[in-house]
């Protein structure tokens, strides 16, 4: 690590503490990283990369123990865990009930994807912020992923509140992201960590980017696990019948609902975007009939928005 980011690290402790967006390097990439507990944090993240989607985010942390607050590690993933952190290896395990971690870094998902970083920067960032850190690659959304300081300042400018120039990051790969919450091991994405080493290693892993491709022809849109509600969901609905939950969005509410949440009274889509899915959860219980969500804007996180409640109006 650069002797100058010392001082650094206590700046953006202080800034993440307080919801604000730090990019920061990796061994793979830099990464765009703010508060994984704070709903509002996390919904800056997909505000300042520009994502049409919320895909689930990775959460880094410092270490194994760690990371056992957030995840349920069974022997196997904890063999991985052991075999592979700190390093380029992301876990996708079953989420703690009492994880703390935001709804939004899953994206609904009972799923988190977790990662111990290696590089001495991040090392000393996640000590001494002493908590999770979500962080997908520092770029906007469809550009290069950043290995150098300069990268990040090009693709996303101003958008985070620091960014910590630490160099250039060693591997340039991205990390293997790989499911364990299953029953078998699945490599989701490929990256530094090979599918062949896994498989030497662990025995039998599958490769759902293989599947994908194959069964991409049968189902396009159908391909990645998403959050869907038990209850049907209308959208784009100015009215709601007696019996049925209302999402609302804005001031404007229908009179007969039963039971109203508002994803944002003032109409702001990044406080929208940080409420969506525990509202959602705590809105889809059998008391109610349906769940009758208000027309959201398609623009900025609006889009977003509506694609992951167009996606859990679909039964998976
Ligand atoms: O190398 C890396 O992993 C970089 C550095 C910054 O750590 N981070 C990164 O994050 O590439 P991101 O957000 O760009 O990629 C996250 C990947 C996506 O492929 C996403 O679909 C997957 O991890 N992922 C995250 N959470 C998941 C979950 N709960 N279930 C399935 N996939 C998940
Ligand atoms: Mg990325």
């Amino acid at each position: 690590m650069k002797p100058e980011n010392a001082a650094t690290i206590g700046e953006a402790t202080t800034i993440l503490g307080d919801g604000g967006l730090v990019a920061f390097p990796t061994e793979t990439f830099y990464g765009l990283g703010a508060d994984a507990r704070n709903n509002k944090a996390v919904a800056h993240i997909f505000a300042a990369k520009k994502r049409p989607q919320f895909n689930p985010l990775i959460v880094h942390v410092k270490d194994i123990a760690a990371a056992a607050h957030y995840a349920n590690f069974d022997n196997r993933a904890k063999a991985l865990a052991v075999r592979y952190w700190p390093g380029p290896l992301t876990l996708v395990l079953p989420r703690r009930g009492d994880s703390g971690l935001s709804l939004l870094v899953s994206a609904g998902l009972d799923t988190v994807a977790l990662r111990v970083p290696a590089q001495a920067c991040a090392q000393a960032l996640l000590a001494a912020f002493d908590g999770p850190i979500a962080a997908p690659s520092a770029n906007a959304s469809g550009a290069v992923s950043s290995t150098r300081a300069e990268h990040v300042m090009q693709s996303l400018g101003g958008e985070p509140d620091l960014i910590i120039d630490d160099g250039p990051c060693s591997i340039g790969l991205e990390s293997t992201v790989v499911d364990a919450s299953g029953a078998d091991l699945c490599v989701l994405r490929h990256g530094a960590v090979t599918l062949e080493e896994l498989r030497t290693e662990f025995g039998s892993v599958s490769d759902a980017t293989a599947e994908e491709t194959a069964n991409a022809v049968k189902s396009p849109g159908m391909l990645s696990r998403h959050y869907a509600t038990a209850l049907p969901l209308r959208l784009d609905a100015v009215s709601a019948e007696p019996g049925e939950a209302y999402l609302a969005f804005g001031e404007t509410v229908p009179p007969s609902v039963v039971k109203i949440k508002n994803l944002s009274p003032t109409g702001d889509l990044t406080e929208a975007a940080a409420n969506l899915f525990d509202m959602l959860r705590a809105l889809d219980s059998p008391e109610y009939a349906a769940i009758v969500v208000a027309p959201i804007p398609n623009e900025g996180l609006g889009r977003a928005i509506n694609d992951r409640l167009r996606r859990a109006a679909t039964p998976a």
